[in-house]
């Protein structure tokens, strides 16, 4: 299983204060060592964590997967053209939300999405899509030309007891269902050391995509053994 690692939240960090530490480059080194087989930024409109300046040296310097998180906007188009990460992710945006909070309505922005896959293949980027474990977005991904999807384990994560089993039941009946439509699989948001596991297990998922919880414990133990732990949990 595959663990790309959302470097955000130690932008956040450093936009607490505008200044320069920590760097969200540095990171790349430490989560390799520790087992990270990917490196996660969102760009977002409002720069609020990850800054332009971050991709461009990211870009240069990450020797694995880097995946760049971007809305579907005509800014973000252009600088993925530009930049050339490994693989793009369209995600919703909204600009006083915390963080991501539901998947792409890919019915609603069909044509656009579409488009937009359309340009970042010309350029050979591969492009996923975070979607909910929807059987009916699942399929329409696969309609407007996606390569991958990231299934929204947001629900999953914040739910407890019965309702968390329900929720994972959707999770892994959408991990099988976005497989028979050709399309690999994902998984991310919400995820931490104690749900993790259970998603780990659906052996269709390709890889996971994790932010917040390994930042948030790095504080405490380090960066490249908050990513060791984390790998060590979810393998196979
Ligand atoms: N995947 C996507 C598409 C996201 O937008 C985010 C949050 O930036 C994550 C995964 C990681 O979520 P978390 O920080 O909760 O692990």
């Amino acid at each position: 299983m595959l663990l790309g690692v959302n470097i955000d939240h130690i932008a956040t960090l450093r936009q607490a204060r505008r200044g320069i530490d920590p760097d969200p480059i540095m990171a790349v080194p430490l989560a390799i060592l520790g087992g990270a087989d990917g490196i996660t930024v969102h760009l977002r409109e409002d720069r609020r964590h990850i800054q332009d300046r971050d991709l461009e040296i990211l870009k240069k310097i990450v020797p694995v997967e880097l995946n760049l998180e971007m809305a579907v906007t005509e800014e973000m188009l252009s600088i993925a053209e530009k930049i050339k990460p490994d693989l793009v992710t369209l995600v919703p945006e909204k600009r006083m939300e915390l963080t991501t909070e539901g998947g792409l309505d890919v019915e609603k922005h069909k044509l656009n999405i579409k488009k937009a896959i359309e340009r970042l293949h010309r350029k050979d980027i591969p492009v996923s899509l975070f979607i909910n474990p929807d059987k009916n977005v699942i399929k329409l991904s696969r309609e407007v030309g996606s390569d991958m999807v990231e299934i929204h384990t947001g629900t999953y994560a914040n739910a407890k007891g019965k309702s968390q089993e329900n929720e994972f039941e959707r999770v892994k009946n959408s991990v099988k269902y976005a497989l028979e439509c050709k399309l690999l699989v994902n998984a991310g948001h919400g995820l931490n050391y104690f749900n993790v596991k259970k998603i780990a297990e659906i052996y269709e998922i390709r890889g996971l995509y994790i932010g917040h919880s390994i930042i948030s414990r790095a504080v405490f133990i380090g960066l490249e053994q908050a990513v060791r732990e984390m790998k060590q949990l979810i393998k196979r």
